[in-house]
């Protein structure tokens, strides 16, 4: 049999204790704050929806990182590894919530992932997204949300924008014959970065490109830098179709409407970024920070289809998820990641056992002033109490005694300054605001 100390966590999973989470509650209401400066809105969706849900548009890879099983009612279930099929679903089944549909959330993921430095099998992301608008106006806003929301992190010098349409890329590949094999080619500039140009090359071969077809999606792929200097050597390169204008010309928009948002110099293009999720449909982006050392922060864009392909009304949609690991290295590199501990308003230490009653209601009513209160739950004498406050960090110790009640007051010590004071009873309320 198992013994309970054997019980180890799982791999991948992680747990906080509350200096932690008073960090990871900072980052969260930042991304809260930017979401409803932009009109977002929250939801709440399933940590478990049906598997035929993810097999619809998620992709291949991500399916096989489910974590799926049948429950007691034999249905295929799936521990939600990713929100934008669950938010189509929701669209499609809210017909009356008027247009453009902003919303936002922030909620726990599971992938079956090989756990690595960013990558873990439990995490969270905070989702944004806009549907039944497919502007490239729209577009623009949900990048300059992303921009916002580095700025708000303190990270909008250490991580930027990598922009593409996935229409160009496709198109460009098209013309030079790269067809057959395209979903696989994708999959391999996907993992572009994961990879050294060798063996970048040899994945491509394998996939049944020639040589010269494999260097020339190198090249393609490596097409990247600020808008100004990409735009022009793009327009070389777009083929003559009227997809790939189309998407030439609308990137151009989009670099108009960033440079109106002021975000423009947070973005740059880069032909290789894809994404691996199979239901974008246009524009796409991932977040990485500058020095190229951390896997993704967040990665969105642009698919009009899903929701069509739930079975609703074609609604176009543009979204994007930052993920709470990779943004949490980038912050602990950068020296941003908020150092916290748990603080305490006041510690009411009780003298003696006999005055017990009374440094409770003094306990209740700070309490009904909001503050944070802690009495002694543990019958510990001065000492204890006096070091237990300490350890959670006091700032103002209302020590309750027999003899400074006789004369209706108690003693108010601060635990920075170590000053004290004897204050009426009658005068605490009010005394800590
Ligand atoms: P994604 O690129 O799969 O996109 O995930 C977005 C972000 O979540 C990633 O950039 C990364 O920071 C984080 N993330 C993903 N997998 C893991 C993992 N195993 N461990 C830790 N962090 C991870 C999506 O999920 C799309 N649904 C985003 C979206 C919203 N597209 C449109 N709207």
């Amino acid at each position: 049999m198992v013994k309970d100390q054997d019980i180890q966590k799982l791999k991948g999973f992680r747990e906080f204790l509350p200096g932690e989470m008073i960090a990871r509650r900072k980052i969260f209401d930042s991304m809260r704050k930017v979401a409803e400066k932009f009109g977002f809105r929250e939801i709440g969706t399933p940590s478990l929806e049906p598997m035929e849900l993810f097999m619809i548009k998620s992709g291949e890879e991500l399916v096989q990182q489910t974590y799926s099983f049948k429950d007691k009612g034999g249905r295929e279930v799936t521990l939600i590894p990713e929100e934008t099929p669950t938010r189509a679903r929701m669209v499609k089944e809210n017909k009356d919530v008027p247009k453009p549909i902003k919303w936002f959330s922030e909620s726990k993921f599971w992938r079956y992932e090989s756990t690595q430095r960013g990558r873990l099998r439990e995490f969270y992301q905070f989702n944004y997204d806009i549907f039944g608008e497919g502007s490239v106006e729209a577009d623009a806003e949900i990048i300059a949300v992303a921009v916002e929301m580095l700025k708000e992190l303190g990270l909008e010098k250490a991580a930027e924008i990598r922009i593409n349409d996935r229409r160009i890329l496709e198109s460009i590949l098209s013309t030079y014959g790269i067809k057959q094999s395209m979903v696989e080619v994708l999959n391999i500039i996907d993992d572009k970065e994961k990879m050294s140009q060798k063996e970048f090359l040899n994945e491509l071969v394998d996939a049944g490109l020639s040589k010269k077809e494999s260097k020339i999606v190198n090249k393609v792929t490596e097409l990247s830098g600020n808008f100004e200097d990409v735009m022009p050597e793009l327009e070389e390169l777009v083929p003559d179709s009227d997809d790939s204008i189309e998407a030439y010309k609308r990137l151009l928009k989009l670099k108009e409407l960033l440079d109106s948002y002021d975000v423009l110099d947070n973005c740059v293009i880069d032909l290789s970024i894809i994404r691996g999720l199979a239901y974008y449909t246009g524009m796409v982006f991932e977040i990485f920070d500058t020095e190229g050392d951390l896997r993704a922060l967040c990665g969105g864009g642009r698919y009009d289809d899903l929701i069509e392909t739930l079975g609703g009304e074609k609604t176009p949609a543009v979204g994007f998820a930052p993920g709470d690991a990779v943004i949490e290295l980038l912050m602990k590199r950068e020296n941003l990641w908020p150092e916290e501990e748990v603080e305490t308003d006041v510690y009411v230490l009780n003298v003696s056992e006999s005055v017990k009653r009374k440094s409770l209601e003094v306990a209740k009513s700070l309490r009904d002033q909001d503050l944070r209160v802690e009495v002694d739950l543990s019958g510990r004498n001065f000492g204890n109490q006096m070091g237990y406050a300490n350890r959670i960090n006091t700032k103002k110790l209302v020590i309750v005694g027999e003899r400074d009640l006789e004369k209706g007051e108690v003693t108010v010590k601060d635990m920075v300054s170590g000053e004290e004071e004897q204050v009426d009873l009658k005068s605490l309320e009010g005394y800590f605001q």
